[in-house]
């Protein structure tokens, strides 16, 4: 059997007479494609790179043809900065505002700190109050003494014990700084088992620093003396992203906005040096990460097509040349690896598909090779099976390509972090998933690049096939390791709600690995059954396989077709990232770039 274009040839020819095979009545299923590829390339984001640009920090993008039925505008050049997202059509993308905070771990007494926000982190046991109601704690009855006793009164008044979730806070005059805000830990043994609540102490601080417009914040945590040197550790850091993130808000899409101010941020008391100068230092890279990854997810659909994303992708390679190269494959080169059954997914688009690779090569000798695969479809319709009804969600289905999202924001962190040793594959099979009479029909065949041929029973299933050409590319390279990562299922989202993510691995080992580095992430990923007699409901009569198998274990039976696209004997693990990926009110969380960098981390080597 031969592969062409992801059609199911009889017998021979080879891949060289993929023309024939298109023109072919009884196979035309795919040839509408071709078309589309020799008519010009849609006017939408064709980027014009100039060396001057580059220099200055600046692509050239040209902007053409809005693509929203209206008439066509001359295409003009707009100088975009590095690193934002480029503008397309008629949507007027403001220039991204990240934060840009410097963080220090010093060792200055609570009582003498002055600036705009101080945040003050409180265990339960540490909260207790004496005769008076005054504070037992010293540290506490320092501060509280400084404000002229108001702490206490506070906390006496709104009930403040320390508890998990308690936070408040007030405007204070004449103390050296302007606001104070105390938030409750929960108990020691607890909150220091795990990362949540630094990340919370610090969104925290992000959050009220955002609103309240401060320049200049600390934190201190309350009788951090009794804690160990690791807690410590993970608490600068995990206080540090959390602070970075929570300051961010996403305001390219918004006609007027309020900056973020937030200029500095002093960590008081937790250690000082430089092991924790490293620790900040790796903590802001990888949160830069992060904030791409919600940029890139939060950005609609008709602005971050699969060019864009493709353009976003050259950028974090151009602004790391020493570590980074990026490689696209076009359609055509796709079609020449016999990827069927990614294109029959990118069929019925005008936009058209980019297959990113991006590779990180660390000075010196390379101990591990790993891979990082990431669904990326920009929008899914469902295609013919076309995602209607209430719940189906289609207008958030520019969030589809969160697994991208965090592969581009992992390697744009690990360009900055450039740990030794470990040499990272970074591939996305970027597409859309729409609908036109040159579509993949439900029922269609497709031939994946390792020649296993999928009967179509439902386009809405198209994560899987796309991921199934990205991981046989990823297996080619011969890497130690592969992680995919997917809005795959929505029965993942049924299963394990909307702040754990699933994860599947024949792979003890790797399953370990993952999520040990979710913790110090401070993310979580729970590990489900990739039952083998669940196959069963993927078996086709007239294909290898089908790629759906109905609503029992959906999340399950995607796993297991995903299996057969990794080579075996590659330790490879899929992070099913469905629910995490989005937030109400908030938008794109940037999930999975913390677990990612950290597992990447953890393979370097030191000199
Ligand atoms: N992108 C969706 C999965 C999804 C759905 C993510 C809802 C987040 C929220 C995926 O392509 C899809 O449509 N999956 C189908 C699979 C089904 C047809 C077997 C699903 O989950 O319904
Ligand atoms: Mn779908
Ligand atoms: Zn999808």
């Amino acid at each position: 059997m031969v592969r062409a274009l992801g059609l199911l040839l009889p017998r021979p020819p080879r891949l060289s007479s993929l023309s024939r095979t298109r023109s072919s009545p009884l196979l035309a299923s795919l040839h509408h494609s071709t078309a589309a590829s020799l008519a010009p390339a849609p006017a939408a984001a064709r980027l014009v790179e100039s060396p001057l640009g580059r220099r200055l920090g600046l692509r050239f993008v040209s902007v053409g043809t809005p693509g929203l039925g209206l008439r066509r505008r001359s295409v003009m050049t707009k100088a975009v900065a590095m690193g934002s997202l480029s503008e397309v059509g008629l949507t007027k993308t403001a220039a991204a505002v990240v934060p840009e905070v410097e963080v220090k771990a010093v060792e200055v007494e609570i009582g003498k700190w002055t600036g705009d926000l101080l945040v003050v982190g409180v265990f339960e046991g540490s909260a207790g109050k004496g005769e008076g109601g005054k504070f037992e704690n010293a540290e506490l009855a320092a501060l509280d003494e400084r404000v002229g006793g108001l702490l206490s009164d506070i906390a006496t008044e709104e009930d403040f014990g320390g508890k998990p979730g308690q936070v408040t806070v007030h405007r204070i005059a004449g103390c050296g700084f302007k606001r104070v805000q105390l938030v409750g830990l929960g108990k020691v043994e607890k909150a220091t088992a795990t990362t949540k609540v630094w990340k919370t102490l610090g969104e925290s601080l992000g959050a009220e620093a955002k609103k309240a417009q401060a320049g200049s914040a600390a934190v201190v945590v309350v009788d951090a003396g009794s804690l160990s040197e690791d807690v410590k550790h993970a608490a600068v850091t995990t206080i540090t992203a959390g602070a970075v993130l929570g300051s961010f808000e996403d305001m390219r899409f918004k006609s007027e906005f309020k900056k973020p101010l937030l200029k500095s941020l002093e960590l008081l008391g937790l250690g000082s040096g430089e092991k924790f100068d490293g620790l900040i230092s790796q903590a802001v890279k990888q949160s830069t990460g992060v904030i791409l990854a919600k940029q890139l997810v939060n950005a609609p659909p008709n602005v971050l097509i699969p060019s864009v994303m493709a353009s976003e992708a050259e950028a974090i390679a151009a602004a790391h040349g020493d570590v980074m190269t990026c490689q696209i494959l076009e359609k055509e080169e796709c079609e020449k690896l016999g990827m069927g059954a990614y294109l029959g997914v990118s069929a019925a688009s005008t936009n058209p598909p980019k297959f990113i690779h991006m590779r990180y090569s660390p000075a010196g000798a390379v101990t591990t090779k790993l891979a990082i695969v990431g669904k990326g479809l920009t929008f899914d319709s469902g295609g013919y099976n076309l995602k209607t009804g209430p719940g189906c969600m289609i207008e958030l289905m520019k969030f589809d390509m969160g697994g991208a999202a965090a592969v581009l924001g992992c390697a744009k962190a690990i360009a900055a972090i450039k740990p030794e040793g470990v040499e990272v594959n970074f591939i996305v099979a970027a597409c859309e998933n729409m609908i036109s009479g040159g579509g993949m029909r439900p029922g269609d065949i497709l031939t994946a690049s390792n020649g296993k041929t999928i009967e179509v029973n439902n386009t809405d299933a198209e994560g899987r096939l796309t991921l199934a050409d990205a991981l046989v590319y990823a297996s080619n390279l011969k890497v130690d390791k592969i992680v995919d990562l997917a809005t795959l299922t929505g029965a993942c989202i049924i299963a394990l709600g909307n702040e754990i993510g699933g994860m599947f691995t024949p792979s003890d080992e790797l399953a370990e690995e993952l999520v040990a580095a979710s913790k110090k992430g401070g993310e979580k990923f729970w590990r489900m059954p990739m039952e083998d007699s669940y196959w069963e409901m993927m078996k086709s009569n007239i294909a290898d396989m089908v790629n759906t198998g109905g609503r029992p274990g959906g999340s399950i039976t995607a796993s297991l077709f995903l299996k057969h696209f990794v080579d075996e004997n590659i330790p490879w693990a899929h992070l099913d990232i469905a629910g995490p990926v989005w937030k109400d009110k908030m938008g794109g969380t940037g999930f999975a770039v913390a677990t990612l960098v950290e597992w990447v981390v953890k393979h370097k080597t030191t000199s």
